[in-house]
């Protein structure tokens, strides 16, 4: 299993606006060019899910979809053991494969929901969701490669568990609320990456780093 976080960031590591927005928010003040929007969109379909965190669903409703072409379906995937997630959400609208991170401990009527959607159940964990091991499951699931598209919490729950081999960044040119949402939320150990490479599209930067050992 590999996984990657891939994530937009403003040039003081934020990600949204403010707590509680949602980080695309942002997009009509950036002027965003579609060769950046191809880059992220092109990372997506090099792997085999994208993955985001409970409150990027709740906040942004998103589909993860946006990057499918006929030979790169969507497969999208979340956490949930408390079945937080509207039954409304754009994330259970059937156009995807869609897994969800679950616990032992997890409603049963949830669990049902997600089964009459055709929404696979990983169980990972009793009462909170082992990372390690719905990752795990996932790749039972053939699901080797993941690409985490954040938010700030789930970003640093993977690094803190030593789970994150790549951090894949678009620096978007602007400074943001710095009490808003970071890019790896709250606090933890010092963690090194190295730089793999770096490309310019008009003001904006897509960056990627491998961990150092
Ligand atoms: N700029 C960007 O590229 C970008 C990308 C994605 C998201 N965002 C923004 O980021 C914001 C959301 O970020 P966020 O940090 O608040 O939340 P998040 O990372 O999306 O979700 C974190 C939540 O996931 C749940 N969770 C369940 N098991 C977990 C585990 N083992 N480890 C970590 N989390 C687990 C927890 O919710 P419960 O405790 O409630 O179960 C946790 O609080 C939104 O505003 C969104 O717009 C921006």
């Amino acid at each position: 299993m590999t996984l990657t976080i891939s994530t937009s960031v403003s040039l003081n590591g934020m990600i949204t606006p403010a707590r509680g927005a949602t980080g695309e928010s942002v997009i009509p003040f950036l002027d965003v060019p579609p060769g950046v929007i191809e880059w992220k969109r092109e990372a997506r379909r090099r792997h085999g899910a994208v993955l985001v965190g409970t409150h990027t669903v709740l906040v942004d409703d998103p589909t993860l979809a946006s990057h499918a072409t006929p030979g790169h379906p969507a497969v999208r995937a979340t956490l949930d053991a408390a079945g937080k997630i509207p039954r409304h959400a754009r994330f259970f609208d059937g156009t995807a494969r869609t897994l969800v991170g679950v616990t032992a401990e997890t409603p049963r009527e949830y669990l049902d929901f997600l089964a009459g959607r055709g929404v696979e159940a990983v169980v990972a964990g009793k009462a909170e969701i082992d990372l390690r091991r719905f990752l795990a499951g996932l790749a039972e699931k053939g699901i080797s490669d993941v690409l985490a598209e954040g938010g700030g919490t789930l970003n640093r729950a993977l690094l803190a568990a030593g789970l994150v081999d790549r951090l894949h960044l678009i620096v978007f040119p602007a400074v943001l609320d710095a009490g808003s949402v970071n890019l790896f939320e709250g606090g933890g150990d010092l963690a090194r990456f190295r730089l793999e490479g770096v490309e310019r599209v008009g003001d904006f930067l897509m960056v990627r780093y491998g961990r150092a050992i």
